[in-house]
């Protein structure tokens, strides 16, 4: 699984020498190393595949061709040498901040200089006894054999052309006792049109009663946001199963079902999803507990979303105060098309500042979980400030609508979301009750930012403040906010809202 430890090691070092990359890929700058004269497959451009590029580029795997031997590299070694400098590959997209993530994929300037010196140089064999072994992979799995392997019950068909389509499928786990979850994977048979696909846990038996309203396999996710199960994480184009920390797992009562919401993005031919999950099991009960935290909550559908037409740089931001200390593991970006950067910084109570996460050119493609490679401490009182911005504009190439239209949350990827998603170790698990109010507070308060600015609904909004603007000054202040949070609580219109991330 952790063939990234050196590549990240060498990325490092790349951090220094950034600009190189940009000036495409004969630049040598000051700080390179001198190439080789005579740079050749086997002794340098083989090491850099077999490490960075071949795991993705075999057959079965999610890349169109093969880059497992020489005359591979050599039919497109043009190709190769200008998607390295562009950073177009290995596909990863955050950018080095304060904290370093163990399953980065990125090459060093060096690297991605010997790939254009190659190809400049006339792609040369060169002396077969320097040829590296090649990597081994596990054949099919990439964290080794599951302990458990569910599939669907039968194939899905994704017709050729039409909108996007989100569908549930249901996949009994038919456990005879409670289990311990440490990672799933999930493999696709339809690489072509799964974009990603979401997991779920389900103790009550809804998602059956679902699937069997009618004869088709799974039922329709569209307008389901399965808030009523428990959150699994997920896999997305080009991600990679994820181990917990050993110390976490997830527990998996015996009358569990997996629900897998999947996104498929149909490409012209018709296709059939037949999904199959491995599950690993921990050996033993974790010994420590962990959440998820999300800014915005809800993949930002009580932010208010509204992106007009053309609108260039929208922003979502969202700032959320750590109650209690803890240790952050990993973090996940997620938003649709239209999304350009991504950041996530985090305000230490001595006031230090840490970037956590920054994307500038994000990929709708490539919905990447960054692990960190040591836990970062965030201490009570740190305050995390998340903002992640939209191009709605016709010159953004990645826009999906033409010309631009108006862009609300939403479910479709022509809808967009935003979230970044912190995974945290409370420093004492007895304190993780108080992370979990105050997250349920801040949902909450989002909902009634929302509520207040609800034009359809003059009446209760004018009652609303009638009732708990005492100061009367057209706003909620924090002070007049727990009697509205509780008169809300209580009428049970927030279903949904408190618990979700
Ligand atoms: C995580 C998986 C993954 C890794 C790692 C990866 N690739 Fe790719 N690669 C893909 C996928 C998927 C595509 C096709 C989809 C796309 O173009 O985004 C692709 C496309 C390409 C293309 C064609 C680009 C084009 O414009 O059509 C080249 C060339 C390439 N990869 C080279 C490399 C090289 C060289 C490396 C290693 C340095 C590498 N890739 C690492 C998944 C990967």
């Amino acid at each position: 699984m952790n063939l990234t430890n050196q590549t990240f090691a060498r990325s490092l070092l790349a951090a220094t020498v950034v600009l190189a990359a940009h000036s495409g890929f004969d630049a040598v700058a000051g700080n390179l190393k001198p190439l080789p004269e005579n740079v050749t497959f086997t002794e340098h451009v083989a090491p850099i595949l077999f490490q960075n590029c071949t795991r993705c580029h075999r057959p079965g795997e999610a890349a169109p061709f093969a880059l497992q031997n020489f005359q591979d590299a050599q039919k497109r070694g043009k190709q190769i040498a200008e998607v390295t400098a562009k950073k177009f590959m290995p596909p990863w997209h955050a950018e080095h901040g304060d904290v370093e993530f163990s399953n980065e994929r990125r090459l060093t300037d060096d690297q991605i200089a010997l790939l254009g010196a190659w190809h400049k140089q006339g792609m040369k064999e060169g002396d077969q006894a320097k040829l590296p072994t090649p990597p081994k992979f596990t054949e099919g799995w990439q964290i080794g054999k599951p302990d458990l392997i569910v599939k669907m019950p039968e194939p899905f068909e994704v017709a050729a052309e039409g909108k996007d389509i989100y569908w549930n499928f249901v996949l009994p786990l038919n456990l005879t006792e409670g289990k311990w979850v440490r990672a799933l994977e999930f493999r696709p048979t339809a690489r072509g049109v799964v974009h990603h696909s979401l997991y779920y846990l389900d103790t009550a038996g809804d998602a059956r009663k679902f699937d069997e309203r009618d004869p088709m396999p799974g039922y329709n996710g569209m307008n389901r946001s399965n808030r009523q199960f428990e959150s699994l994480g997920g896999w997305a184009v080009g991600g990679e199963p994820m181990l917990l920390p050993a110390e976490l797992a997830y527990r998996f009562p015996t009358n569990s079902d997996l629900v897998l919401q999947t996104h498929f993005h149909p490409n012209g031919k018709v296709d059939h999803e037949t999904s199959t999950v491995g599950i690993y099991f921990a050996d033993k009960a974790p010994t420590r507990k962990f959440m998820t935290l999300q800014l915005p909550p809800l993949f930002g559908r009580l932010s208010g979303m509204d992106i007009p037409a053309g609108a260039t740089n929208y922003a979502v931001k969202d700032s959320f105060t750590m109650p209690i200390d803890v240790e952050a593991f990993s973090v996940t970006p997620h938003a649709h098309y239209l999304a350009r950067t991504f950041q996530l910084t985090a305000t230490l109570p001595d006031g230090k500042q840490l970037t956590i996460l920054k994307i500038s050119n994000w990929d709708f493609n490539w919905q990447e979980d960054c692990a960190f490679k040591n836990r970062l401490k965030l201490p009570k009182g740190t305050r995390l400030d998340s903002i992640i911005t939209y191009d709605n504009s016709a010159e953004n190439p990645n826009n999906p609508t033409s010309p631009p239209k108006r862009v609300k949350w939403g479910p479709m990827s022509t809808d967009e979301m935003a979230a970044i998603t912190l995974s945290v170790i409370p420093a004492r698990d007895e304190e993780l009750d108080g992370l979990r109010t105050a997250k349920r507070t801040h949902n909450i308060d989002l909902f009634i930012d929302r509520a207040l600015e609800d034009t359809k609904k003059r009446e209760q909004v004018e009652l609303m403040k009638a009732t708990f603007d005492k100061n009367a000054n057209g706003k909620i202040d924090p002070e007049e906010r727990p009697g509205l949070r509780a008169f809300l609580e209580a009428s049970g219109k927030l279903k949904g809202i408190e618990g979700g991330f």
